[in-house]
């Protein structure tokens, strides 16, 4: 039996299998039913011990090459992109596909990953980019079927399907196109890995070959990766790291509404997203997102307020609607959907502890209308103003909008991009405002704004309460 110390060395060596989490990739030296790193339930899998490890002990005396260095004053010029056509991808990629650059796309199976990549592969071919689209996962035959009913029946890209990682690769030496989409990375097996197509050690290979593959070809490579909550396929975490760009596709299923999100991105600013609608004609862009999330609103209802918030570099505005009601239940439920339920726990705290509302023996619902994703705190306030409107049976007018960051004195603070929020609303014909004092709310805004210090005002001289 090795001792501790002597095991840990061969399981850096690669003689020992060892035990990787499919969900954050940590290396762990046994099974276990939990994740150490992550938390997550049955994410650990072994690996088997990697063919080809370091040999030797350290680098010895041998010397490698030198490598040429630069400077950094060097002058580059910005990496040559190619425009899609499809405003909202493009702005989501920083404003275009950079050359040779590395992309991953993930999301839930079912949520559309393949539908946008064809549509972007025929916009792309179009547009005079050589575009191959490999599927791992269906038939090629089926792939043409969806490009006839998405009406890309003609476009010029190039179909393969294939899982076979070597031969994927030897054709597209040969055919030297310039993007090549692989959907998806799960299905892709190298052969000299031995593991199952889908295990970490496949996919942070495969991963690897078509990167390095990416970046010594000039060739763009777009992958696309599943994300499971069952952790039964590698999740696409372990490639986040080799890769230039990471976007993910989200949305409820139940929703049409399908948001593209950087979060990850050498070539652009992260955290950009874009708005798409998923139709019968496959992806459709929705340019402004503003107006559709808020769309449906009718009369001044208790419990829905209007936050304005900033996705990437844009401010988009969205519905937050509070539920308030007497639980039947020992124990009253706190739900929310499209809102951290961490946050919604420190807003009640708040309410209570420094406006003497309390939330005790009434169930909360909270949900962002349309399944956006908030998780600015600058929609605290928004939250705060939902909770009171639907705990006291108090409409805010039909034509207001809030945001702020609420701290746990109570205090309001200011957040940052006040100017384009205001400007955003006023767009939308919105004419009154609710944000914290000390705001930058500029020259440009013509509404009445109404500044407040802390939560209190709120509470007590908007809604009445505490
Ligand atoms: P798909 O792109 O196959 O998802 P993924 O690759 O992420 O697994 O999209 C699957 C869903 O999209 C499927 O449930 C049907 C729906 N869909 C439409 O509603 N309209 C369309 O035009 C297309 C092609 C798909
Ligand atoms: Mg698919």
């Amino acid at each position: 039996m090795p001792s501790g110390a002597c095991r840990a060395k061969e399981i850096a060596m690669g003689k020992e299998p060892r035990f990787t989490c499919t969900s954050c990739g940590a290396v762990h030296a046994k099974w276990s039913g939990r994740c150490d790193a992550c938390g997550a339930w049955n994410t650990i899998q072994e690996e088997a011990p990697l063919a080809s490890g370091p040999s030797g002990k350290g680098l010895g005396g041998a010397r490698g090459a030198s490598v040429s260095l630069s400077d950094l004053a060097a002058s580059d010029t910005p990496p040559p992109r190619t425009v899609s056509g499809m405003g909202e991808l493009d702005r989501v990629l920083g404003g275009g596909l950079v050359d040779a650059s590395a992309i991953l796309v993930g999301g839930d199976p079912g949520i559309g990953k393949s539908t946008l990549l064809l549509q972007a592969a025929a916009r792309f071919a179009a547009n005079g980019l050589s575009t191959v689209y490999v599927s791992g996962e269906e038939a090629a035959a089926q792939v043409r079927m969806r490009a006839q009913r998405l009406g890309l029946g003609d476009a010029p890209v190039q179909l393969a399907a294939e899982t076979n990682l070597r031969d994927i690769l030897t054709t597209l030496d040969t055919a030297k196109p310039r993007l090549a989409i692989i959907d998806s990375i799960q299905t892709m097996w190298l052969d000299n890995v031995e593991s199952a197509p889908g295990s970490v050690a496949q996919v942070r290979a495969s991963a690897h070959e078509l990167t390095t593959f990416a970046k010594r070809r000039g060739v763009s490579v777009v992958l696309v990766g599943h994300v499971t909550k069952d952790g039964q396929i590698a999740g696409p975490r372990v490639v986040e790291h080799m890769v230039d760009t990471v976007l993910y596709f989200e949305g409820e299923r139940g929703h049409q509404f399908r948001i593209l999100r950087a979060v990850k991105n050498r070539f652009g600013p992260a955290d950009e997203i874009g708005v798409f609608e998923m139709t019968g004609q496959g992806l459709a862009e929705v340019g402004n997102p503003s107006a559709l999330f808020l769309s449906g609103r009718e009369a001044p209802t208790p419990g829905s307020v209007v936050f304005a918030g900033i996705e990437g570099t844009r401010p988009v505005l969205c519905e937050i609607q509070a539920l308030v009601a007497p639980t039947p239940h020992s124990q009253p439920r706190r739900s929310t959907v499209g809102l951290d339920g961490g946050r919604l726990a420190m807003i009640l705290a708040v309410l209570e502890a420094r406006c003497g509302v309390p939330f005790t023996g009434l169930d909360v619902y909270l949900n962002v209308a349309g399944g956006l994703r908030i998780s600015e705190p600058a929609a605290d306030l928004a939250v705060a103003a939902a909770l009171l409107s639907a705990r006291e049976d108090e409409p805010l007018p039909l034509d207001t909008v809030v945001f702020g960051e609420i701290s746990l004195s109570g205090a309001v603070r200011p957040v940052s991009q006040t100017e384009a929020r205001l400007k955003e609303a006023t767009k939308l014909g919105f004419s009154q405002a609710i944000l914290a004092e000390g705001s930058k709310t500029g020259t440009s805004s013509g509404e009445p704004v109404r500044l407040i210090p802390d939560l209190p005002t709120l509470a007590g001289g908007i809604f009445g309460a505490g």
